[in-house]
This record gives C-alpha cells, structure tokens and sequence, in this order.
C-alpha cells in the first residue's frame, strides 16, 4: 500500500457508519489497517458493517445513538480508549435531510437538521479534540490526530430547497476551519469533504446506479480520500474543503483504475477493481481575512490534475 495512507493500528471514530457513505469510508479505513469505532443510530446496519469489518479480518465495534448527544460523544470517545487504549481520527458523517423551501419550514424541520449536522460534529470534535489537547500537553510534543467532516456542496451552491441543510453544512465548513487553526499546534489536522454520491439520501436526486457499467456516483469513490485525510499524508493539509466524487457530471468521466487528488501530488493510489478513477478538489479555503496557516507542501495552483495515466 502507498505509505502516504499507512494507517494500521490507528483508532478512528466514523459517524452514520450504517450506510451510505459512512459505510463505505468505515469499510475503507478498515481496510487500510484503522481499528475502529462505528456509530449511527440504534438498528442491525451499523451491526452488519462492524459484522463485516471483523468477517473481513479488522476490528471494529459499534457505539450506537444519536450523534448530536452530549452523551453520544462521551459514549464514542470512552469506546475508543476502552476498547483500543487511543482515538486518532474522528471521521464525522451522520446526516439527515428535512428539505423545504424556506418559506415554508418549519422551525421543527430547521432545529432537527442543524442539530444532526452542525451540533453533531461540535460534539466529536469538542470532546476529541480536548483529549488531543491533554495528551499532547502530557507528552510534550503534538500528537496525531486527524478529523475529517462532511460538508457539501449544497452550501457552496446555495441549494434552493435546502436552507436548513446548506446552513449547517456552511457552519461545518466553518468549525473545520476554526478547528484546523486553533488546533493545529497539538497536531490536529482538520479537514472537509463536500461528497457526491448514490446513497439513500440522494435516491431520489441521483436515480438508479448504471446496470451495466462503473458507477461513478458510488460512494467508494469517495472514501478513498476520506482515508488520505485521516493518514499521514494529510500532517501538511489543514483546514481544506474537498469536493469529491468519482469523476461524471458535466463531462468528467472516470479514468480506470486510480483515483487522484489534483493538487496533490503525492496522492494517488488504487482503488478496489471494479472503481474508476475519480476526482477531488479543494473548494473552500481559509479566507484571507482570517489570516492563513501556512501548510507545507501545498499546492496553491490548485487544479492540476494528477491522476495516473
Ligand atoms: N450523498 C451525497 O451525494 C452527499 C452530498 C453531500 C453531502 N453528503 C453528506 O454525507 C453524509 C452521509 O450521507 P449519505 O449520503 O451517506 O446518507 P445516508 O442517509 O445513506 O447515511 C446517513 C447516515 O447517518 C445516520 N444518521 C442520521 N442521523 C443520525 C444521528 N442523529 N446520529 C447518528 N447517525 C445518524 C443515518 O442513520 C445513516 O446511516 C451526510 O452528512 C450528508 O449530508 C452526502
């Protein structure tokens, strides 16, 4: 495996683990060696994953409840040093849709998905990133620890009928920022995804995968780059926002057999056969007026695209 994703043995929390794109990310960072800790809401999915995370040789437990619980946080933080003695990247997901216009909301249907999304990740984040802050202050020197949240580009866009879901995900974009700066001297690498992909909550939007072909809309597309951030590569990414996806829409199919991250240079790697390539770029970045970070080894150009021919 390339080494920029060498994560074995590393503890990693993953939110809305059950389905969709927290699936396939928990299913990926097991792969690349990550103990981990799987949570979602009570029920058998978040079981079948943890099921066939050990069926296929890693270790994961599940900590079922509701994310945006203060109790939810300690139950998953507390999993994680019970269980494995350490907790080294925090994946936040879990998500949910209450779509209205907004002059038509109800003020129910906002509270319910800014809690889930923007509250949800504060909890991990907060609780995660107060143990960092002890163990680096015990040790003497940073430690690693990566976060990787789930924004959108519904909020880059200004979705119509998405008020409620475009507002959270531009305060995720916000705490990420906020958290890749204020953490960074304890050795916290805080990072953003803006994903597309074919899952539950996107059915409706996205159709039916193709029969007969790759689906470049699959979230396995996605979770690649969910594991580059949450590994060793990403000690010089902080505080980016990534749209990412497996290449389609306005033109830009797959590439077969690699997955890329343009800007990146050292990223690339192989995704499972049957996946194409795929894309990601940053989208979103620390605004000037809040002052930059330096982060070493970025390319600022940006754009170029650096997949494997
Ligand atoms: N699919 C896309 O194209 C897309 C695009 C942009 C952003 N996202 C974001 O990606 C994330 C995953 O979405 P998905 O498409 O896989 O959807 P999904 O509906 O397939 O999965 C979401 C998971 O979150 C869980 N969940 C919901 N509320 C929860 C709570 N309170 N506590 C714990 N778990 C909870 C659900 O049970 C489900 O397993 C979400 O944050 C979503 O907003 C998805």
């Amino acid at each position: 495996m390339d080494e920029t994703l060498a994560i074995a043995g590393r503890v990693a929390i993953v939110t809305g683990a059950g389905n969709g794109l927290g699936r396939a990310e928990s299913l990926a960072l097991a792969r690349a060696g990550a103990r981990l800790v799987l949570n979602d809401l009570p029920g058998d999915a978040v079981q079948a994953v943890a099921d066939q995370i050990a069926a296929d040789g890693g270790q994961a437990v599940v900590a079922a409840g509701d994310v945006a619980e203060w109790s939810t946080g300690e139950k998953l933080l507390a999993t994680a040093l019970e269980q494995y003695g350490r907790l080294d990247i925090v994946v936040n997901n879990a998500g949910v849709l209450r779509d209205r216009m907004v002059f038509t909301m109800s003020p129910e249907e906002w509270d319910l998905v800014i809690r889930v999304h923007l509250r949800g990740h504060f909890v991990t984040t907060r609780l995660a990133t107060a143990y960092w802050r002890e163990q680096r202050n015990a040790a003497g020197r940073p430690v690693y620890a990566r976060i990787v949240n789930t924004s959108s580009e519904a909020f880059l866009l200004g979705s119509l009928g998405q008020p409620n879901y475009a507002a959270a995900k531009a305060g995720i974009a916000a705490l990420t920022v906020t958290t890749a700066r204020s953490c960074s001297r304890y050795g916290v690498r805080a990072n953003a995804i803006c994903p597309r992909a074919r899952t539950a909550m996107t059915a409706e939007l996205m159709g039916p995968a193709p029969a007969d072909a790759v689906d470049p809309l699959a979230p396995e597309h996605v979770a690649p780059l969910v594991v580059y951030l949450a590994g060793p590569a990403a000690e010089t990414i902080n505080g980016e926002v990534f749209v990412v996806h497996g290449g389609g829409g306005r033109g830009d199919g797959p590439a077969a057999g690699t997955f890329g991250v343009p800007g990146f240079g050292h990223a690339r790697w192989h995704v499972d056969a049957g996946f194409g390539g795929g894309r990601a770029r940053p989208c979103f970045r620390r605004p000037g007026a809040l002052g930059r970070v330096p982060v070493r080894g970025h390319d600022r150009a940006g754009l170029r695209d650096d997949r494997v021919p």
